[in-house]
Order: C-alpha cells, then structure tokens, then sequence
C-alpha cells in the first residue's frame, strides 16, 4: 500500500496547471504532443470541458502512458444491480423522507457494485442534474472502472478509501471528500476491509470554488487545502475488467493491462481530494443566521448566473453566538431540494433518527425544520451566552431541480415511515392576550 503523495493548492473552477512526472524527462517540453514522446510512451489529452469553454472554466490534462486509453476489448451490458440514473420509476412524494443507515454487505461487494441511487433529476445525456448514492463496500476493486456519466465526489462516512486513479493515489478518510473527474479510470481499495458513504454523481459541469463577494479573498473551502495526486503507474498485464458508466447503463470490457499506466501527466483536469475540517466556517455574530449557502464547499454552476446547479454545503463544527436568535436551523421551504447526509455526530436541529450514514430528503416546498424537541429547547436557551456544536459533521447536496427518490429508496425498510412525527409535537403556543414583541 503507498501512501499518498499530492500537491496542494488546486482550485477547482479556477486556472491551475499541474505537471507532474514517475520518471525524469517523462512530460515532454514545449509541445503537447512531440512526434516520439519519451520512454515510448504515447500523449493523449483527456478533456473535460468543451474545448472552447472560457479559459478560467476550461479543464484538460495530458497523459503520456503506456497504453492509450482505446487498447481494451468490445464492452458488454453487465447488472448494474440498484444503480439508476433515470428518475422516473414511482412518483416523487412530497413528504419529508428520512433512512436509517445502510448494512454493511455480509457478501464480498466492491465499491462499483456496491452503489445503491438513492434518487437524482435530469439525465446524463443532457448534461444537467445529478444521482445520489449510497455505497457500501466490503472487497477492494480488482477491477477498474470510469463514469462517462459524470462526476463523482465521494464522501466517505465509514472506512478509508484508496483510490488509485490514472494520475495517482488518493487515500480518503471520513472528514475527507475525494472528486473524480467524468471519465477518469480508478480503482477504489478498502484499507479498512469495509467502507460506506454517500457519491453525487454530478451530470452537469464541473464543481467549483463558490464565488466569495463580499466575504472577501479568504474563507469558506480555501484553494490551498485542495490537493492533487502526483504521477504514479502501474506497469501490469493481467486478466483484467474495465467497467464503464455510459447513459446510465453498466458495461464490462477485457483489458490485459492495468489502465492506471499514465507516467506523467500535466494540466488541470484531475481528481482531488479535501479535508472538511479545513473549512473556514463563517456566521452570524450579531443576531440571525445567514442563508445555508454561506456553507458551500463547491457548487456545480447552472447556466443562469449565481445560481448553482448543485451546491455541495457541510454542517461542520461551530459555535452559535446570535443573541435573542432562534439558533438551529429554523423553520423553511425552499425552492431547492435537500438531500442531507450524517457523516459524523450529531445534526443540531435534530434531537435523535438522523443517524450517521442515514439520510434525509426534503424536496422542493416541502416545510421542514427542527423537531419539536428541538424547537422547545432552543426557545429556552440563553443567548447571552455562546454555544459550541463540537461533535458534528453533516452535508448536503442542494440542487435547484427535483430529487426524484427511487423505488429502492421508497420501498426499503431502512426508510423511516414515522419521519413525519417529528413534528408532530409542535404544539399551539398563539396567545392572542399575551403581550407583544417576541424575544
Ligand atoms: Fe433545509
């Protein structure tokens, strides 16, 4: 097992350009695609953006391999087991749906096979929505596997992850987020022996650093604490699986050779990885709360400007000062649909069933808020004084579109079916006789 090596400082979204090298004098100098390259190697430009996008926006690496990416055999359909990418199965209820966590698998399940959607909207053949999934995993891949479909940002809730991709190693733990680039072919290892998270697949453009206006130039996820794996291959013939995500569907080629071969590389289309607690978390100091959005790590941008296509926020630990302020998350309905994950602790503005690796959905204009135990608590708390929520770490995938659940999602026994009595307690507190002025 190597460890990890990665340099820091990527951006995503933003004009980087990394060059990195297995052996000395690999990356060719001051050509892409010079007509022999070194070592015998052969130059392939990966691109995952179109290739006139605007250059601040614009994402392409060069690999210079082994092998390039076209030497595998015919693809075949394979089982793609509770995998889905189209949203149309069952109707999309506007309840409030919340699930227990999902088993570890008892049977050796990778991490392909062990993805499980949980719902999505749009299609990848548009290049516009996302699917959300669980995984749970109990065996190493000794298979390699890409996503045409989109991109897949991982968060690990249970186990370390190595995921060994065409331009290096990337180990992720939980508090950790790993981001995939569409297409890049990886290998995901288990150095826990099991491991269970959630992915957003994200069909449409690349996620990037939010916008910070008037925060300034510092804050939120900062460009530094972003890392990139460095140039690493493997020279391996073998009996080997390329499984490939193309239109929602599986499909499964022969290769003789590990497709992790590329010997140097250079560019910015590339996988990396963050650490959650690195995340400069900014809030209120006098009273209120500002929007959610102020808790964005990266965000998928739409075609209308400012509006994100998807947001990926965490709920990371803070300390709530707000004086004479409801301080949990307060009672809403938003034009954006939540899909919300536990990956640590405990969830502030709910007393207990958002459990870690469980998950909850609250669609669009569906009200939602703190529970009633909640509710009654902080409505006693004493705002002259700060409060610290030290033991959590919770996220969600937001997108301006509908998260159609999927069949598995709404008929599994881990949905919690009495989700809706959370509220139920929220008692008569109107008062037409009482004095004005709440505080
Ligand atoms: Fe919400």
């Amino acid at each position: 097992m190597s460890t990890t090596a990665t340099t820091g400082g990527y951006m995503p979204g933003f004009g980087n350009h990394f060059a990195t090298e297995a052996l000395p004098g690999a990356l060719p100098e001051g050509r892409n695609s010079p007509q022999r390259c070194a070592y015998g190697l052969y130059a392939e430009q990966f691109s995952g953006t179109a290739f006139t996008a605007p250059r601040h926006t614009n994402r392409r690496s060069w690999l210079y391999r082994i092998r390039p990416a076209v030497a595998h055999g015919p693809f075949r359909p394979v089982e793609a087991g509770l995998l889905r990418s189209r949203f149309d199965e069952v109707p999309c209820p506007p309840d409030q749906l919340r699930w227990d966590a999902p088993p570890l698998p008892s049977a050796p399940t990778d991490f392909v096979a062990g993805l499980m959607t949980v719902g999505g909207s749009g299609t990848p053949d548009s290049l516009s929505g996302c699917a959300i999934h669980w995984y749970a995993a109990s065996a190493s891949m000794r298979r390699f596997f890409y996503d045409a479909d989109g991109e897949l940002l991982i968060v690990p809730q249970q186990g370390r992850l190595l995921i060994a991709t065409e331009l290096g190693l990337l180990t992720v733990e939980p508090l950790q987020i790993a981001v995939i680039p569409r297409g890049l072919r990886f290998r995901v290892e288990l150095p826990d022996g099991t491991a269970r998270g959630y992915v957003c697949e994200n069909f449409g453009a690349p996620l990037r650093l939010p916008e910070l206006g008037p925060i300034g130039s510092n804050g939120l996820a900062n460009p530094r604490d972003f890392q990139t794996p460095v140039a690493r291959y493997e020279d391996q013939a073998g009996s080997f699986e390329l499984v490939a995500r193309l239109d929602g569907r599986l499909w499964a080629a022969d290769i003789d050779h590990s497709p992790l071969d590329v010997v140097a590389w250079h560019g910015n289309n590339a996988p990396y990885r963050y650490d959650l607690r690195r995340f400069n978390t900014i809030g209120s100091i006098s009273f209120d709360h500002p929007d959610p959005s102020i808790f964005v790590v990266l965000q998928s941008p739409s075609d209308t400007p400012g509006v994100g296509a998807l947001d990926f926020a965490i709920f990371p630990p803070r300390w709530l000062v707000a004086q004479d302020t409801f301080r949990p998350p307060w009672f809403h309905r938003n034009i954006a649909s939540e899909f919300m994950g536990l990956i640590h602790g405990v969830y502030d503005a709910k007393a207990e069933g958002f459990v870690p690796g469980g998950a909850s959905l609250h669609n669009c204009m569906s009200g939602h808020g703190p529970d009633a135990e909640t509710f009654a608590k902080a409505s006693r708390a004493d705002t002259r004084h700060p409060q610290q929520i030290a033991d959590t770490m919770a996220f969600m995938f937001e997108t301006r579109a509908l998260i159609r659940p999927t069949r598995f999602a709404l008929e599994s026994p881990l949905l919690q079916r009495d989700y809706w009595r959370s509220w139920a307690g929220l008692a008569r507190h109107f008062d037409p006789g009482a004095s004005g002025r709440g505080a």
